[in-house]
């Protein structure tokens, strides 16, 4: 990585010939946790998305849509920066093919190459493939006709006369590049297949398109009658974004370039790897220094996601229904960046409920209001670290560094793995601690280095987590009565000295439980679910209200199938701990163990019949699958089954080890 101060971070520049679809967040979700990480770290950064507007394939999605290329253009551009608003993307400028500034370097790189004899006039026969926008061979387009996933209709061959670049003359130049910096083109398995590209002769590059046949782009500055080849214009972008001028050779714009990452997905390898590395060699600018390609998000029979295969995912539902930070979150987790990785809304439940609900919003929930509760609603003091603390300091140093160095190499999922290690080992330093009992027994000193420590890891885990999840973070800080500007400051001295692990709170400032961070799904969100409702059947008509049940003797309940039975997820666990609603005279707070990374938390209407140190190690039976539900201020996780009506006689209870299945 480069030492500059500067960070310059690009996604490639998205067609507007439909709307944005989860492969389209993911680059542009990845460049924002770079981008913003790189802010956090001070430096300046300068991040550029966009969209790609020139060519064949906007051309047929306005002539569609019965509208003016440019009128059709504008819509979609709208379209686009309301998604990357709504994702929460920061990028620095939203560039345009179609902007001012960026006709005028295109120009100005096509009138450099032309007088310098770089481009030349020539006959031109070949098959054009629209969708991916590039001329292939005959070879090219029998392979692909063979996988089944092309049609005929897909390739129309092309005879005219055309614009050249030579891009051949500059193979030697690049293979001596690629071989000079191994790490130019990420991951290696990509380096090497762009090697392999480049072992066979590399012709010269069709870099402009007949008006006659297709008008929609830039027109050559030395013939008017045609235009600039879509790809051609499109790879400038990235300079233009630095503010170049053709030819220059110093200013500004060097401050930015060469660029530290392109983030592009494998789709684009050889189109940036080789005509855009030619085209800078030919016009004397360095090349970018990494490359960067990632996979792609398929569905589960393993086709990639997108507009063609008419199985993209709607990111906006996503993010409306479980929240834009758990999708970013979700997305720079679930695979790793530059594998491909099936895309399942059961595995985003799945992948939600335990690293959000379950470990980190559990861990900072009950470590607050274990706080407030117990001890005033501020931060309390360090006290002294014993061998159970020690060893979560000395782990959160390992995770800081391994965090910083994942990053920014953008293995986003191995860094935020490294994070829930902490994350988890903090929920099993409450289970070990346990708090209840040292607030029982009045430890109260110890009782405040514990939850000293448990939001201290919360603290971190918030700083570290800003550029993934900007506002559930911030909102982690706030929580704990630090402002961002604290993070960032204590996140920079730790990484310098490691020493400061887990004391970065400030003792005595208030804090807050508030709201859980992330509230359990018991199941899909309505509106997903509903995607998977079978067509061909009429949409079930919302069910009339129920009449309220009338106290007093009432029916039977009515019988019900064994699978609604079998819909129940019964297990067995063990109350860790149990004390009286703060704010419900009938209601206890247990934490009962479920056989999970952390207990539960269940509020029950047990207290006319247990005090709450009557049901410490009891063994009960937990329905684990119940919607959560917030009882007076507290979020219950679930129920344990008891006897009795409104007064409760007994607890069913159960000989069997937490979690155990009972059926
Ligand atoms: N306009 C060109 C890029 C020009 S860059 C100078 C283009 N646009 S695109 O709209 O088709 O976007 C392609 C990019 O979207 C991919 O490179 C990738 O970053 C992203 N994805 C689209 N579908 C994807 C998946 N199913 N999975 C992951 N990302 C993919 O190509």
């Amino acid at each position: 990585m480069s030492q500059r101060s500067s960070f310059y971070i690009t996604t490639p520049i998205y067609y507007v010939n439909g709307n944005p679809h989860i492969g389209h967040a993911y680059t542009t979700i990845a460049a924002d946790v770079a981008a913003r990480w790189h802010r956090h770290r001070g430096r300046d950064v300068r991040f550029l998305t966009g969209t790609d507007e020139h060519g064949q394939k906007v051309l047929e999605a306005a002539e569609a849509r019965g509208m003016t290329p440019r009128e059709h253009c504008d819509d979609m551009v709208a379209r686009w920066q309301a998604m990357m608003d709504g994702l929460d993307v920061s990028y620095d400028r939203f560039i345009r093919t179609t902007d001012a500034d960026h006709e005028r370097l295109v120009h100005g790189v096509l009138q450099q190459l032309w007088e310098a004899g770089q481009i030349y006039k020539d006959q031109y026969r070949g098959w054009y493939l629209v969708k991916d926008e590039v001329f292939v061979t005959e070879k090219e387009r029998d392979e692909r006709l063979a996988t089944g996933e092309l049609a005929e209709g897909d390739f129309r061959l092309i005879e005219e006369a055309n614009y050249f670049f030579r891009m051949g003359s500059y193979q030697q130049a690049l293979l001596d590049h690629i071989e000079a910096k191994p790490d130019c083109i990420l991951p290696a398995s990509r380096r090497n297949e762009v090697l392999g590209f480049l072992r066979k002769p590399l012709g010269d590059l069709c870099i402009s398109r007949p008006k006659s046949r297709m008008s929609w782009g830039i027109e050559l500055p030395f013939d008017a009658d045609f235009v600039t080849y879509v790809w051609f214009d499109a790879l400038l972008n990235y300079l233009t974004g630095t503010g170049y001028t053709a030819g220059s050779e110093d200013g500004d714009w060097t401050a930015w370039w060469p660029c530290d990452y392109h983030l592009i997905g494998k789709d684009i390898l050889t189109t940036h790897s080789v005509y855009w590395t030619t085209m800078l060699l030919a016009i004397g600018v360095p090349l970018p220094q990494h490359i960067y390609a990632h996979g792609w998000w398929v569905s589960s029979d393993g086709a990639k996601m997108g507009k063609s295969a008419g199985n993209a995912i709607d990111v906006e539902l996503l993010a409306e229904e479980f929240g834009v930070d758990p999708l970013r979150y979700f997305l720079m987790r679930e695979i790793a960046f530059g594998a491909d990785g099936a895309f399942s809304y059961d595995g985003f439940l799945l992948r939600y409920n335990a690293d959000l609900a379950n470990d980190l919003g559990n861990l900072a929930h009950r470590g607050l209001s274990m706080s407030t509760r117990w001890l005033d609603p501020s931060v309390p003091p360090l006290g002294s670290r014993g061998p159970d603390e020690e060893a979560l300091v000395e782990l959160a140093r390992e995770v800081v560094t391994a965090y910083a160095t994942n990053i920014e190499a953008l293995q986003f999922h191995k860094a935020l793995d490294a994070l829930w290690s902490l994350v988890k080992a903090g929920n099993k330093y409450v289970d070990t601690t346990e708090p209840w009992s040292l607030n029982r027994d009045g430890h109260t000193e110890r009782l405040q280095t514990v939850l000293r420590h448990v939001q201290e890891v919360c603290f971190l885990a918030g700083a570290l987590l800003l550029p993934v999840m900007p506002s559930k973070a911030a909102s982690l800080l706030s929580k704990l009565g630090r402002p961002e500007e604290a993070a960032r400051a204590h996140l920079d001295a730790l990484l310098t000295d490691p020493s400061l692990a887990l004391c970065g709170l400030a003792e005595g400032v208030s804090i807050e439980v508030g709201d859980p961070l992330f509230p359990r799904f018991a199941e899909l969100p309505p509106r997903i679910a509903a995607l998977f409702a079978p067509v061909d059947e009429p949409a079930p008509k919302p069910r009339p209200k129920q009449a309220k049940r009338k106290k007093g003797p009432k029916g039977p309940p009515p019988v019900i199938g064994f699978d609604v039975f079998q819909q129940l997820d019964l297990r067995a666990g063990r109350v860790v701990s149990a004390e009286q609603h703060p704010d419900a005279d009938k209601l206890l707070v247990l934490t009962v163990d479920v056989g999970e990374d952390a207990p539960r938390t269940v509020v029950a209407g047990l207290r006319s019949r247990f005090a709450p140190e009557e049901l410490v190690g009891l063994q009960v039976v937990v329905v684990a699958n119940l919607a959560p539900a917030t009882l007076r201020g507290v979020e219950s996780q679930g129920m344990v089954l008891a006897a009795g009506g409104s007064e409760i006689v007994g607890l069913v209870s159960v000989d069997a080890p937490p979690g155990t299945v009972v059926r």
